[in-house]
């Protein structure tokens, strides 16, 4: 399934929606009448949310941007990277499904946020990988989760030239929080069997399941690069 194409005054990427036509390095790029996966289970809470409430924004960004954590767009954490925007993180990890108990493998960790997220849904029987590439970040989202008091998650600097984390597949999900222009099979190969992995390429999110590789269509957003 695929959303309407984005017209030309889209917000910003990781970000929420924005008025201005200049383009953003990333966030979402679908205005609010396009979004495919946000909308709510008719005022239903569920997993996603309460993951929300137990690990707020606040505790991922850098003091000095902290006031603005209610903003719905991607904000500054360092290296030029950014804490993704909360609508576009929501969409992602309700297409993820995440289950009680399974292994997480969280490519582009930052700030630590969507760890520290992934983590409160699968639970202390779980388990959460997070790798980052930037070394600032590798410190900053580490010391973040840490402060969430969820063991079962931590947050290595990623290998460069290495995609994910191939020493310890298989993955029941993987949440991918940087754009590549085409799919990534080293990280197709790393999911396990029924393994569910959501990923931006070239410009949409896609999810892919296992078995078979099946991809499908979720919507326009913008990320950073994939590196
Ligand atoms: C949108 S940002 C951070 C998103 C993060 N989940 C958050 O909410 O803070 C994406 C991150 O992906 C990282 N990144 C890019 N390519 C990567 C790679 N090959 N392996 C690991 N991290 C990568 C960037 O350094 C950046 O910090």
């Amino acid at each position: 399934m695929r959303s309407a194409e984005p017209p030309p005054d889209n917000p910003p990427c990781t970000a929420g929606p924005a008025p201005q036509r200049t383009q953003q390095r990333h966030g979402p790029s679908h205005p609010p009448r396009a979004v495919p996966l946000f909308a709510r289970s008719l005022g239903r809470v569920d997993a996603v949310d309460r993951a929300f409430t137990a690990h707020p924004r606040e505790g991922f960004l850098p003091r000095a941007v902290r006031r603005r954590a209610s903003y719905d767009g991607p904000l500054p954490i360092a290296a030029g990277q950014t804490n993704s925007q909360p609508r576009t993180v929501a969409d992602m990890l309700r297409l993820l499904d995440v289950r009680t108990g399974q292994r997480v493998l969280d490519v582009g960790a930052g700030s630590g946020w969507t760890t520290a997220l992934l983590a409160h849904l699968v639970g202390p029987t779980g388990e959460v990988r997070g790798v980052e590439l930037e070394p600032d970040l590798v410190r900053f989202g580490g010391a973040n989760l840490a402060a969430t008091h969820q063991p079962w998650a931590s947050i290595a600097a990623a290998t460069p030239g290495v995609l994910g984390d191939p020493g310890g597949v298989p993955y029941d999900r993987i949440l991918v929080s940087a754009e590549p222009d085409e799919l990534p099979h080293q990280l197709v190969d790393q999911l396990g069997d029924d393994g569910r992995m959501v990923i931006p390429v070239a410009g949409t999110m896609l999810l892919v399941t296992q078995p078979g590789a099946r991809v499908s269509e979720h919507g326009r957003y913008r990320f950073v690069p994939l590196r």
